[in-house]
């Protein structure tokens, strides 16, 4: 997915009769979008591999990047930085918003909802009228889970390695309401698509009535394969809602693909979005049954903007997504999927062969992208964690869960080779 100078200079057209009529405008520096536009010939020339190993396009990406080069932040599954242009426009909106917040918010800021509903949609493959936009994907997650009719003995899948967040929500259905969660067993390193398909399909039956999968689990990595689970489940009239919170923007797909009912995921994660920006999906024939969280006027509507109704909120997060997208864009989806798992590749395959290191995430690349667990023979994840900053200063987390020991190495666009290298002299001296 590039940006071709033709698309470039109609939105750039766009925006700018924009500004003159009182909508927000896009907020991006002469300089950078020049430098955006004299990458692209090159990217379009080259396959999403070969552009995977051009050093010059990435240490261009990095500079967009406004990091602490003392800290090697390896955790950007938790929340990744923004580029500086996202930066930029957040602090545009937020300070035009104080000279008059209910002028410049509720009149002018406001009026960019529909239009950036549409590019996410166009970038998420979903139609417009399905796609709300809200803070994050615990809130997508959570209005969901409690807007779905179920009654006493109704069964929904779930599995330990589903995100705690939404565990709680679907327990706390549990204990209000009687509903039932079944608890797939679940190997997240070492089972197959196939075994992984076939521990749901034998936990369906005629009581289940929601399938709850998380697209790419933030513990270790491993992508689920929602569709083939999906297809079963909706083949027996269950409904599927996916977490689509650490795979969006991180692997390539578009949401209507995986066959789901209902989807949710944070912005500020893999697409570098302002810190507390989320998005939720429902497909338009189930948005009527769904109840919001926070009501509207017309809670049964079948309008999706029912799940907006959230009072007043930081307005100038949520226009700050346009320009995320538009780096986003201007990398290229294929792109940024092929140099993820280029990194992955790059540190993994230096330390895997030491003795004691213990890669607790399968490596194809169907499997996983950026974030891999790493585990070493006789330590704890805190262990891990306080040996790599103490002397390396590589920022990770520490993931001692269900049975997985170590910590979680998560790369991202901006991360050099020589970071990784640092990361791999600190693992390698690890005793
Ligand atoms: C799989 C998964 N789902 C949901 C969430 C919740 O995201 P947020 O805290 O942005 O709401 C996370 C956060 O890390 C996650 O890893």
């Amino acid at each position: 997915m590039g940006i071709t100078r033709r698309t470039f200079m109609g939105r750039a057209g766009i925006l700018a009769a924009g500004a003159t009529v009182g909508i927000p405008s896009m907020v991006l520096s002469a300089n950078w979008k020049e430098e955006a536009l004299k990458w692209q010939p090159q990217l379009q020339s080259k396959t999403p591999e070969e552009n995977a190993k051009d050093e010059s396009f990435w240490a261009w990406v990095r500079q967009c990047y406004t990091l602490n080069y003392n800290l090697i932040n390896l955790n950007n599954g938790g929340v990744s930085p923004q580029p500086k242009q996202v930066q930029d426009a957040v602090d545009h909106h937020y300070h035009q918003s104080n000279q008059g917040p209910s002028y410049y918010m509720w009149r002018i800021l406001d009026q960019g909802r529909e239009p950036l509903r549409r590019e996410l949609a166009e970038y998420a493959g979903c139609s417009p009228e399905e796609l709300a936009i809200n803070r994050n994907a615990s809130e997508a997650l959570e209005t969901i889970i409690f807007g779905l009719n179920l009654k006493k003995g109704d069964e929904v899948l779930v599995n330990r390695y589903d995100y705690p967040n939404m565990l709680n929500a679907w327990k706390q259905r549990e204990k209000r309401e009687g509903i039932v969660l079944v608890y797939v067993n679940l190997d997240p390193v070492r089972m197959s698509d196939a075994q992984i398909k076939e521990a749901y399909v034998s936990n369906m039956s005629k009581k289940t009535k929601v399938l709850h999968i998380t697209h790419l689990i933030n513990w270790n990595g491993r992508i689920l394969p929602v569709k083939a689970v999906a297809d079963e489940a909706k083949a027996r009239g269950i409904d599927v809602l996916c977490d689509g919170a650490h795979s969006f923007a991180h692997v390539p797909y578009s949401i209507p693909d995986l066959n789901c009912d209902y989807y949710g995921t944070s912005l500020h994660k893999w697409l570098s979005a302002p810190f507390g920006t989320g998005m939720m999906y429902i497909r338009k024939e189930k948005i009527a049954s769904v109840w919001p969280l926070l009501a509207p006027e017309k809670p049964e509507s079948d309008d999706i903007r029912k799940f907006e109704s959230l009072g007043t909120r930081n307005f100038a997060l949520e226009q700050g997504i346009r320009e995320a997208l538009e780096f986003q864009r201007w990398i290229g989806n294929e792109n940024k999927h092929a140099r993820l798992q280029y990194l992955k590749k790059y540190w993994t395959s230096k330390v895997a062969s030491k003795a004691d290191v213990e890669i607790n995430t399968p490596l194809n690349p169907e499997s996983s992208c950026s974030l891999v667990h790493l585990g070493y023979k006789g330590k704890t994840g805190a262990e891990i964690e306080q040996h790599l900053f103490g002397k390396y200063k590589v920022h990770c987390v520490a993931i001692d869960y269900e049975g997985l020991k170590g910590v979680r190495i998560t790369p991202h666009v901006y991360t050099s080779l020589r970071d990784l290298d640092v990361l791999v002299e600190g693992i390698l001296s690890l005793t």
